[in-house]
């Protein structure tokens, strides 16, 4: 079984999705984490030129684990779960994720990964492009300021030089890039349920959307 949760950056996939993993006892997938580690080898090695880096692809490993409340990540070997959540990753994420090699790649790795066993997995196009005839699929949204508010309160422990303008015109911009690119944007497909949790606690979203899931394995 595979349940899509997409949406716009900051809207609370991960943190829901992750939560519900942990009260069903499933497994979860956090898709943008697969773009987000192949722009941190990107930003590392050959930062002008994409196609060279493109050529490296084929080598690559990647290996991932959720271990509660952790998506982690190895890159060939090495585990990059906290660097990949930089500004500066951030910054250059929708670049990567506006190229079809990128895409492919990471779509590849998502499809065989959810063949052996339930996932709940959270991205921009799940339900659009990458698993089509899910189970069950989300789609959540929240105002900008909503949004701006809660990445800036992830970041600030991290990074302490970013402001929450900082945070809100990068949200902004990939807002911009994530529903505009031609490769599979961001947009809710017909089949899924909106979710908007502007003004609802984390609680009440968990609730509304652990029942419509019961209901459905039922
Ligand atoms: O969810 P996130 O902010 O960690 O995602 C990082 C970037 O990856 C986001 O700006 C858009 C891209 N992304 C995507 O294009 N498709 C997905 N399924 C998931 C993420």
């Amino acid at each position: 079984m595979i349940i899509v949760i997409d949406g716009p950056a900051g809207s609370g996939k991960s943190s829901t999705a992750k939560k519900i993993a942990e009260l069903l006892d499933i497994q979860y997938l956090d898709s943008g984490a697969l773009y987000r580690a192949l722009t941190f080898l990107w930003l590392r090695t050959e930062p002008s030129d994409l196609s060279k880096f493109f050529e490296m692809l084929p080598d690559v490993k990647l290996e991932t684990e959720y271990v509660h409340p952790t998506f982690q990540v190895k890159m060939n070997g090495e585990d990059i779960t906290k660097e990949i959540r930089s500004q500066e990753v951030a910054n250059h994420v929708s670049e990567m994720a506006a190229e079809p090699k990128a895409r492919s790649f990471v779509n590849q790795y998502m499809r065989k990964l959810v063949k052996h066993d339930t996932y709940i997995a959270d991205g921009r196009d799940l339900g659009t492009a990458v698993f089509p005839n899910a189970d069950l699929k989300f789609y959540m949204d929240a105002s900008l300021e909503e949004r701006a508010k809660r990445r800036y309160r992830e970041l600030e422990s991290i990074e302490a030089h970013v402001t929450f303008e900082d945070v809100k015109q990068n949200l902004k911009e990939r807002d911009y890039k994530d529903s505009n690119r031609s490769a599979d944007p961001l947009k809710k497909d017909d089949g899924a349920i909106l979710i908007d949790t502007t003004g609802k606690t984390f609680d009440e979203q968990i609730s509304e959307m652990v029942e419509i899931i019961r209901e459905k394995s039922n």
